[in-house]
């Protein structure tokens, strides 16, 4: 059993004064709020159990937005970071709703896309012992956590934000976790710029050997939205694919309909009540799709017809 936490607290001060009254992960990216789409990723790894972590100030809004989740046919409950005291920090909050399960992590600015991730998400939900991160090249490394590679190709080192980073590997914000992450995320201390690091968290699992790295390739988009130019792009990315394909990325009712969490009826029901969006306008598309049709774009396969 794994549970799922979204990381979504902080003041998003960076993207002010669009963030003086939003939460930063309420704010558009396209056509949806920022959160379903680190909500998708951890819904298509197969998860169904979530806690929102928040700051007390949005939490009603993410209420407002999310409800309990039974509408997607999944379960979703609240709780409050107060400071942005780090990211290890949500083991720690979220211990009670971990109990004594596996857990993943995401953090709530994170956009994840591409086929060849919904077989490495289901794989790393599916590992009961250790840690499973995400590894993906970028172009600025000084800013992430930054795996370091022996030359047989294994993680031999994790920095957080190295001034010389030993590879172009960053870890990505989401994170797989067996049980013992709790206790481990009691045991680091407070970093340089006071936080709780979970660059620290995965370096326990490296030292005791728990620690598995898969790489995002090229073919798997990960995107930022820190800033407001990286967040207009991510915006440009998702409006591309939306418009060239006709299909919605990181779409919650979709995701859970074609996993059968929900049925045509429950569909329909979320659908018809903002029939006069665009959102709504393509869940009724769904409804009405081919038997065929409804094969191909199952999230759980790339497969062709003819394969
Ligand atoms: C955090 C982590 C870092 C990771 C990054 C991914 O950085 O500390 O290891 O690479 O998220 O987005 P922060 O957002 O706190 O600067």
């Amino acid at each position: 059993m794994r549970k799922g936490i979204i990381l979504a607290g902080g003041k998003g001060t960076r993207l002010s004064p669009l963030t003086n009254v939003i939460s930063k992960q309420l704010m558009p990216v396209f056509d949806k709020p920022m959160i379903y789409y680190p909500l998708s990723t951890l819904m298509l790894s197969g998860i169904r159990e979530f806690l929102v972590i928040s700051t007390e100030y949005h939490q009603d809004s993410y209420k407002d937005l999310l409800g309990d989740g039974s509408q997607w046919g999944i379960d979703i409950s609240y709780a409050i970071q107060d400071s942005p005291d780090g990211i290890a920090q949500a083991f720690t909050i979220g211990e009670k709703f971990i109990s004594d399960s596996n857990v993943a992590l995401v953090l709530g600015d994170n956009l994840f896309h591409g086929n060849e991730l919904i077989p490495k998400l289901e794989q790393a939900r599916k590992q009961t012992y250790g840690a499973t991160l995400f590894a993906y090249p970028v172009n600025d490394p000084e800013r992430y956590g930054i795996v370091e590679f022996n030359a047989k190709g294994i993680v031999c080192g994790i920095e957080e934000k190295p001034k010389k980073p030993k590879s172009r590997y960053a870890v990505t914000g989401l994170y797989f976790y067996d049980n013992s992450v709790i206790e481990y995320s009691k045991q680091i201390s407070n970093s340089n710029r006071n936080e709780l690091e979970i660059t620290e968290i995965n370096k326990i699992y490296l030292n005791e050997k728990k620690l598995k790295v898969q790489l995002m390739g090229r073919g798997t988009a990960w995107l930022d939205t820190g800033t407001i130019e990286s967040l207009h792009e991510a915006s440009s990315y998702i409006r591309t694919l939306e418009h060239r394909q006709g299909l919605k990325i990181s779409c919650p009712e979709e995701i859970a309909w074609r996993s059968s969490w929900i049925s045509d009826k429950d569909l329909e029901g979320l659908a018809s009540p903002i029939a006069n969006s665009g959102y709504g306008k393509y869940l009724l598309r769904l409804l009405n799709e081919t038997l065929n049709e409804k094969e191909l774009h199952k999230p759980h396969s790339n497969q062709s017809m003819n394969d």
